[in-house]
């Protein structure tokens, strides 16, 4: 039997960014490298935890003894994530999601003609608020990347989505995204703490023990 702070437990990730396609060549995405999330999943791994990790298109190689499912479209890992979530006590969810994706996906390349043309965009689903609400039993990490307001809109997502914890950090040019060093504001309903700035790997350990602090002393699972 594994030692550490999540021994016994069992974790699901999500990790990366999404694709939602336009046609068959085209889709749109944003600069989520995967980074932060592959940490976690290799420090819960770390921490005794049996890790699966449900990742967009990143170039990462998969931390060792972490079983990952590679998806693209949010529609996509949301179906993997209801998939998976059965067995696990704790959701921590990483993924930069599309918000929304274009309406229609096209059977054929869409062709040069007009001088301007008009994409039509609807909502993906909410993976996140969608699973902590209906697996009341889940312990849910949810990320805010903000560029203003850090606090505020972060307590609010954690409210709206019903978790047990929110990583907000500060994105901007060389923040954040696709760096390796970052810094996070956790904020769960009793308190919060300052993590970092670190190398992601090192912070993504002191954000382990305190979701695994969080976890014991929680009494909603
Ligand atoms: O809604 P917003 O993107 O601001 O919230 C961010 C948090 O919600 C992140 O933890 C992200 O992984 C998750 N999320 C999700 N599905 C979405 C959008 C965000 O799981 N469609």
């Amino acid at each position: 039997k594994p030692d550490g702070v999540l021994a016994g437990l069992r974790v699901l990730i999500t990790a990366g960014p999404t694709r939602e396609a336009l046609d068959p060549v085209r889709f749109l995405t944003n600069r989520s490298s995967g980074k932060m999330g592959f940490a976690l999943a290799a420090a819960c791994q770390a921490a005794g935890a049996q890790v699966e990790l449900i990742a967009g298109p990143v170039n990462l190689p998969t931390p060792i003894g972490v079983r990952r499912y590679n998806v693209e479209s949010a529609q996509q890992m949301l179906d993997k994530a209801n998939e998976r979530v059965g067995k696990a006590q704790i959701l921590i969810a990483t993924a930069a999601v599309a918000d929304y994706r274009p309406r229609a996906v096209q059977d054929d390349k869409i062709k040069k003609s007009s001088d301007s043309i008009a994409l039509e965009l609807e909502k993906t689903p909410d993976i996140l608020g969608e699973l902590s609400r209906r697996e009341t039993h889940l312990f849910t990490v949810g990320f805010a990347a903000e560029t203003r307001e850090l606090e505020r809109y972060a307590r609010a997502k954690m409210q709206r989505k019903n978790l047990d914890m929110i990583c907000a950090n500060e994105v901007g040019p060389g923040q954040g995204f696709d760096v390796d060093e970052n810094a996070l504001l956790v904020f769960w309903p009793g308190g919060q703490q300052q993590l970092g700035p670190r190398h992601k790997r090192a912070l993504a350990g002191e954000l382990v023990d305190l979701i695994a602090t969080r976890y014991a002393t929680g009494d909603e699972h």
